[in-house]
């Protein structure tokens, strides 16, 4: 009431100020909509973290940390590139395509899910790496052989090499954000419970973290 006695009073700046306000009110409704009519059937958004068996595709709880804007935006009108190369919960009758929106949905499901934000993670940490870094990242992700379980760049026929049981790194530098990488890298058990089998005992300093983070983050660009 108090809104609508001052858009009377107020003249028509108030009018276009309120309609626009109920024009963007509108479009968070049809990505919130969307997300829970169309994508909880496979994909959490809130809850503990739990292991891929146990799921039917990857975890939207921080949706908003993990992916680039322009990637999710471009990948959810038409997800040709395969995310998971032998389908995520290894179910062939899931392994179908997965389903692509129209674009002006696409980008009202991106705004909502940028409010998908998980407190663990901290914004701002990851800088470009110097080629120093980049260098010794590279050495340490080749010596704790992260290659055998995800697809990575490489000079080969293929333009990559590697083992398929988990996600692929191609696109890696476009499609997610850095900091959401570095975190899960300290401690992948943290989002993905039985993912981190490979890390060595007592784990590697975050300052090998930050090199492995900087180096994958070359992937795909
Ligand atoms: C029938 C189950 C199903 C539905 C419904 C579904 N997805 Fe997916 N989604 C998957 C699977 C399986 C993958 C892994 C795809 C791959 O390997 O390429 C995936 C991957 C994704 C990814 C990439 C995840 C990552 O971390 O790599 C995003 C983002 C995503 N889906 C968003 C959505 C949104 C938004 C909707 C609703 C509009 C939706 N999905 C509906 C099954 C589903
Ligand atoms: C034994 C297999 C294995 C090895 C080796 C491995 N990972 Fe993973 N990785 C996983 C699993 C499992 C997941 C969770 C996703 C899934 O369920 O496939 C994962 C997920 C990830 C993700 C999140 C990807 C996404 O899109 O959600 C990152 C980042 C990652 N791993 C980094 C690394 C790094 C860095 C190394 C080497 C230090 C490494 N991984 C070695 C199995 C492995």
């Amino acid at each position: 009431m108090q809104i609508r006695n001052r858009l009377l009073g107020g003249g028509l700046v108030c009018v276009v100020v309120f309609s626009a306000f109920t024009g963007l009110a509108k479009a968070d409704n049809l990505g919130e909509r969307t997300v829970k009519s169309l994508c909880i059937s496979c994909h959490r958004i809130e809850g503990d973290p739990v292991s891929r068996q146990n799921k039917k595709a990857p975890d939207l709880i921080w949706a908003g940390n993990k992916y680039q804007h322009q990637w999710l935006v471009e990948w959810l009108q038409n997800p040709k590139q395969r995310l998971y190369p032998v389908g995520y919960d290894y179910h062939p009758k899931r392994k179908q395509p997965h389903l692509a929106l129209p674009a002006e949905t696409a980008a009202a499901v991106v705004q909502y899910l940028a409010l998908l934000k998980d407190p663990r993670i901290q914004e701002d940490i990851m800088k470009p790496g110097t080629s120093e870094q980049i260098q010794k990242g590279k050495k340490l992700y080749q010596e704790h052989a992260c290659t055998n379980c995800h697809w990575t760049p490489a000079n080969t026929r293929r333009g990559y090499t590697g083992g398929k049981s988990s996600t692929s790194f191609l696109k890696m530098g476009t499609r997610l954000k850095a900091d959401w990488v570095y975190r899960f890298n300290l401690n992948p058990n943290d989002f993905v419970p039985e993912s981190g089998a490979y890390i060595p005992n007592p784990p590697l300093p975050d300052s090998d973290i930050y090199a492995i983070t900087v180096y994958m983050m070359t992937f795909g660009k």
